[in-house]
């Protein structure tokens, strides 16, 4: 799948993705009122990754609705839409407007390290994060993922709360808190200071992420987090994943990084033997 943030942003960009190989795709995240984002420099290039703070930029649900209908009619893979709000009732009420508009399920962002009052801060607060989930639960009759981040103690303590409240699908994991200073002009380079670090250099925090929640819940888990070649999302299945994103790769390596990922799981499988995907979902787990 095409992981939030990186080219969903339009229904030609969605489907320049789907025709790249990819299962499914799923869209920046959409808020219910447009927001205008963090000013340049919002993206940062470090070793082994890259450093975003881009401040969640968004028509708004309304005028994204557009978008979505579009994307509907041309796609022939699932649409994901990535929704976050500053409160249950704004979760609920873009969540169903997605859906409306024609999502095949909805993503929720209680993730983004990098704006207040929404994202890691809903994430963090079990109480609040419990009631985001049931509420969209409640509110639309499609899947609810929900999209965890890493930058909390214990990830499998709060894949707990959520399948609790309903989720039908984890996704681990968002970005990693981060930042860059500039040498030459001693202060830090994204505009917003902090980011979130996504691409190679996280996908050991990612894979630890996605085995100790495949310990704790039973839904499936969308793994997600520097996914680069088909070896990443082997490891990832092994781990306990039963589908992978991928997002900052596709800087790397083009949209065909899809197709080259899904063919060299499919080789992995017949030179091991192995019928399907589901038979290595888990199994580095087994004693
Ligand atoms: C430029 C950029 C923008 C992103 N925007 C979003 C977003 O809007 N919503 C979201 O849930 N995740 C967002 N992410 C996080 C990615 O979806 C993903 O969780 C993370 O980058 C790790 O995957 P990767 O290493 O394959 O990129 C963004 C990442 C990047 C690099």
């Amino acid at each position: 799948m095409l992981a939030s943030g990186i080219l969903g942003y339009s229904a030609e960009t969605l489907e320049s993705i789907a025709e790249g190989g990819a299962g499914a795709v799923v869209t920046k995240s959409v808020g219910l009122k447009p927001r205008k984002g963090y000013t340049n420099p919002t993206v940062v290039q470090v070793s082994c990754g890259l450093i975003n703070a881009m401040g969640l930029p968004n028509p708004g649900i309304d005028e994204f609705a557009e978008e979505i209908r579009e994307a509907r009619t041309s796609l022939e893979v699932p649409l994901i839409v990535s929704v976050y709000g500053y409160s249950e009732e704004e979760y609920a009420t873009v969540a169903r407007k997605a859906v409306e508009a024609g999502a095949d399920a909805v993503e929720l962002n209680v993730s983004c390290p990098h704006v207040k009052e929404t994202g890691s801060e809903i994430g963090q607060d079990l109480e609040i994060l419990a009631k985001v989930v049931s509420k969209v639960k409640s509110t639309i009759n499609r899947p609810v993922f929900v999209k965890l981040s890493p930058n909390v103690t214990s990830i499998a303590d709060i894949a707990e709360v959520v399948v609790k409240a309903g989720a039908d699908a984890l996704t681990a994991i968002n970005t990693v808190k981060a930042m860059a200073i500039d040498t030459e002009t001693t202060i830090p380079i994204l505009s917003n200071r902090v980011g979130g670090l996504s691409g190679q250099a996280i996908k050991p925090i990612a894979l630890r992420c996605v085995y100790d929640i495949y310990e704790r819940v039973k839904v499936p888990i969308i793994g997600c987090g520097g996914v680069t070649d088909w070896r990443d999302a082997v490891e990832f299945l092994l781990a306990g994943a039963s589908a992978v994103q991928i997002g900052t790769a596709i800087a790397t390596e083009g949209p065909g990084v899809f197709k080259a990922v899904s063919h060299g799981i499919e080789e992995y499988l017949k030179v091991k033997g192995f019928k399907s995907v589901k038979e290595i979902v888990g199994l580095s787990h087994r004693s």
